[in-house]
């Protein structure tokens, strides 16, 4: 969360580097601000808010340019989302500038520590102890005095640093947030994530855990924390600048929505040659996955739930076990995983604080990790054994889509890929399930293509007060991912449940008031969800369906009706049920003018514990 940018050059102009601070808006967007050092004067200007707001308070001096510079667009977690606890945060001599993204979580003792020694505090945040620091062991060498500061620091830093007394560099610091320095001819940056560079530069270096950066106007040297000189790998950006645009959609989020399909093919062209499910660079060997008996899946949020879905065809199609925890938790359990499991590690940008912290626990049991993930250079997929690229390009929009679909559709691939070397379902079974993921872009774009009827649908439910989202098997999880698509983007409440547990508790909720959305595909649990329905029906609940078009029962018992085209696989219905139930919830959203793109007190990238 939170994020930092940072340019030392021939000059650039303000405006240009606010546009690439706002590529990283969404890790954090409740205040923001920039230090620049021009003609040995340090500026700086905050704002509580979004960056919309720093570019009011520049004003003209947006069209200047500025040759040493750091920006940062925050998400608070010490200290309130006001403008004095907004990065940058200056030393008390005013020399020193600095942003941080991560925690530091000794900073109270430090702080108390510090203030005993004279040191005066401004601000709420953690992050202050550290401009603190530095002033303290400032001789003559910024690099030093920063290497000597995070000596005494413990949890996680991104950091950039500037001083007006070497108004030649920027100060770049690694440790457990990601950070990517920027290469250009004109000048060199830092960032958070690619997006930001994409408009200065295609080279970057991914600086590695625990590296200092010095970047100058011409060159950029890394060292470790010991200050020895490290090799640099410098590498071709792929990402290409229009992927991170709106292309004309309203929102990031109904863009990425649309870009399903085309996540789909993509997916399948590079990984589903003939007919083998074959993974480019896919380093775990086939002898240790056909002895694979017990699989351990682990992430969060909507990664968590596309790793649920996996779990049922997983368990059927390869005979394994499948735990799945959300990492939050699965970190702390004392877990002993043996050599003939596997790790799954789930996420979207592969920076996940919880997700990485669990990955590297399991990975002291001598455990292998496979990762599923969107980002190739981040610290997820360097420190995993074996990736499988979701090639669903960059995701802006904070609640999470087409990495979903992708990461569901890539799980499958995988379990077709394990049950065929496992030798657990015939091959004319692969053939048949794979001939019907071949097709489901298109099913998709039938969803899509109706999407107007969705918003119809969904503009009625919008006044409700909170829902209940009800699936079984294979589609329970899909029912908490509608349900927290619908409460991140709109502020509902809304639960996920499985319908068989509703009579354990949840009835209890259901009356007039209550909109209660039910997932049944004709399969063979279908039945048991219409039983489910009536009971919802008889207590007077509002139900939406989401049902297969030819479906007459349970549209009887539904107050409005999403469909979704019939399949011959029902294993494939929780994709055909994603798409339906993002838009949904995209269109209350909007009914309800929230902020889609950037939902309260959310970030995309969630990068502390
Ligand atoms: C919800 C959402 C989050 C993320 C979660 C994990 O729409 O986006 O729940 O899924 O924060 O993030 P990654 O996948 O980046 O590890």
């Amino acid at each position: 969360m939170c994020g930092i940018f940072g340019y030392v050059g021939e000059g650039a102009s303000f405006s240009s580097l606010i546009g690439g601070l706002s590529k990283l808006e969404y890790r954090g967007y409740d205040s923001c601000g920039v230090a620049a050092i021009d003609n040995q004067k340090l500026f700086l200007k905050k704002r509580a808010g979004k960056i919309q707001k720093l570019k009011e308070g520049l004003g003209e001096k947006m069209n200047k340019k500025t040759s040493l510079c750091i920006l940062h667009t925050r998400w608070a977690t010490h200290g309130r989302p006001n403008k004095i606890n907004a990065h940058p945060h200056l030393d008390s001599q005013r020399k020193v500038a600095l942003v941080h993204n991560g925690i530091i979580e000794n900073f109270l003792p430090l702080k108390n520590q510090l203030i005993k020694e004279g040191y005066k505090f401004l601000t709420e945040t953690d992050t202050e102890v550290i401009v603190c620091l530095i002033e303290k062991f400032y001789k003559k060498s910024l690099e030093d005095a920063v290497l000597k500061a995070i000596a005494k620091l413990k949890g996680s830093f991104a950091l950039g640093v500037i001083s007006l007394d070497q108004p030649d560099r920027v100060i770049a610091v690694r440790k457990d947030s990601p950070l990517i320095i920027g290469l250009s001819k004109e000048g060199n940056f830092l960032a958070s994530d690619v997006p930001a560079l994409l408009s200065f530069t295609k080279k970057a270096i991914y600086l590695k855990d625990q590296e200092l950066a010095i970047l100058e106007k011409e060159r950029v040297k890394v060292f470790n924390f010991q200050k020895k000189a490290v090799k640099v790998k410098v590498e071709e950006i792929k990402v290409k600048a229009e992927e991170a645009e709106k292309k004309g959609y309203e929102h990031f989020m109904l863009k990425e929505i649309f870009e399903q399909p085309a996540v789909l093919r993509k997916i399948l062209f590079l990984y589903c040659k003939g007919k083998n499910v074959h993974f480019s660079s896919f380093k775990l060997r086939d002898e240790y996955l056909k002895k694979v008996k017990k699989i351990f899946i682990t992430a969060c949020g909507t990664a968590y739930h596309a790793g649920y879905v996996a779990k049922y065809f997983l368990e059927k199609y390869c005979g394994v076990v499948v735990e799945i925890d959300t990492s939050s938790e699965f970190r702390y359990r004392k877990i002993k995983l043996g050599k003939e499991d596997l790790l799954l590690a789930i996420s979207q940008s592969g920076e996940t604080a919880d997700t990485l912290a669990a990955v590297r626990e399991a990975k002291k049991c001598g455990v292998k990790v496979l990762s599923i993930c969107n980002v190739v250079g981040s610290s997820l997929v360097k420190e995993s054994d074996a990736i499988i690229s979701t090639l669903a390009g960059p995701e802006i929009g904070v609640a999470s889509t087409k990495a979903y679909i992708a990461q569901v559709f890539c799980l499958y691939l995988f379990s077709l890929h394990l049950a065929k070397l496992k030798n657990t379902i015939k091959d004319r079974k692969i053939q048949e399930i794979l001939s019907g993921l071949k097709k489901t872009p298109h099913y998709l774009q039938e969803i899509l293509n109706d999407s107007r009827k969705i918003k119809r649908t969904a503009n009625k439910f919008s006044r409700f007060g909170s829902f209940l989202f009800l699936g079984r098997g294979i589609n329970y999880p899909s029912a908490l991912e509608g349900a927290l698509k619908l409460k991140e983007i709109s502020y509902i409440p809304a639960e996920g449940y499985p319908a068989g547990e509703m009579k354990h508790g949840p009835i209890a909720l259901i009356d007039e008031y209550r909109a209660v959305v039910c997932i049944a595909p004709r399969d063979q649990l279908y039945e048991k969800m219409v039983a489910n329905m009536q009971e919802v029906k008889a207590r007077k609940g509002k139900i939406l369906t989401i049902l297969n078009n030819d479906d007459r029962e349970a549209s009887t018992l539904s107050r409005q009706i999403l469909y979704m085209p019939k399949v011959t696989n029902q294993d494939l219905s929780p994709f055909l049920v994603a798409v339906n139930l993002q838009l949904f919830a995209y269109f209350v959203a909007k009914n309800r003018g929230c902020e889609i793109d950037q939902p309260r007190n959310l970030a995309k990238s969630v990068t502390v514990e």
